[in-house]
């Protein structure tokens, strides 16, 4: 799972998804593309909304994507066009791209990108925290039908 700050959305992502998945078949993790925020935990926001709804990424710890990243994982979800970008970037071979994927499929709600809620307020990180959930609900199930 990867953002801007891996702080707000792709902590809450990897949470998500995590939640959904047994542990012994799937390695969920998340990266951000900037380095501002390197081993700092999530934003508070992205905490709060998601102990409400039963998760606990508190312990999370943000690290920036590295090209390793694409030995690492199978599956690459990036939260907006920017991000995909980004690490289409470090991408060394078409097998790298392959992997990146908008996490959010707009045929299912319309919408391609995960709003930044940065510089918003809690409204928008329970927002933010249902998009992700949809979108890892049907993620969770593919994978697990496909492997
Ligand atoms: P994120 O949000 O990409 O969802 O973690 C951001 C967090 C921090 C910054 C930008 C986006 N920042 O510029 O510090």
């Amino acid at each position: 799972m990867v953002c801007l700050g891996n702080i707000c959305r792709s902590p809450l992502a990897h949470g998500i998804l995590e939640s959904m998945l047994p542990p012994d078949q799937f390695y969920v993790d998340s990266a951000g593309t900037g380095n501002y925020h390197i081993g700092s935990p999530p934003d508070h926001r992205s905490i709060k909304v998601a102990k409400k709804y039963g998760i606990d990424i508190s312990k999370q710890q943000c690290r920036q994507f590295q090209a390793s990243d694409f030995d690492r994982f199978d599956y690459i979800f990036v939260m907006d066009a920017s991000n995909l970008q980004n690490v289409k970037r470090l991408a060394r071979n078409s097998y790298d791209i392959a992997k990146i994927r908008l996490i959010l499929n707009p045929e299912l709600n319309g919408l391609s990108e995960v709003p930044d809620p940065y510089y918003g307020d809690d409204s928008d990180f329970e927002k933010v925290f249902h998009l992700l959930n949809d979108a890892c609900t049907y993620i969770s199930d593919e994978l697990q039908e496909l492997h």
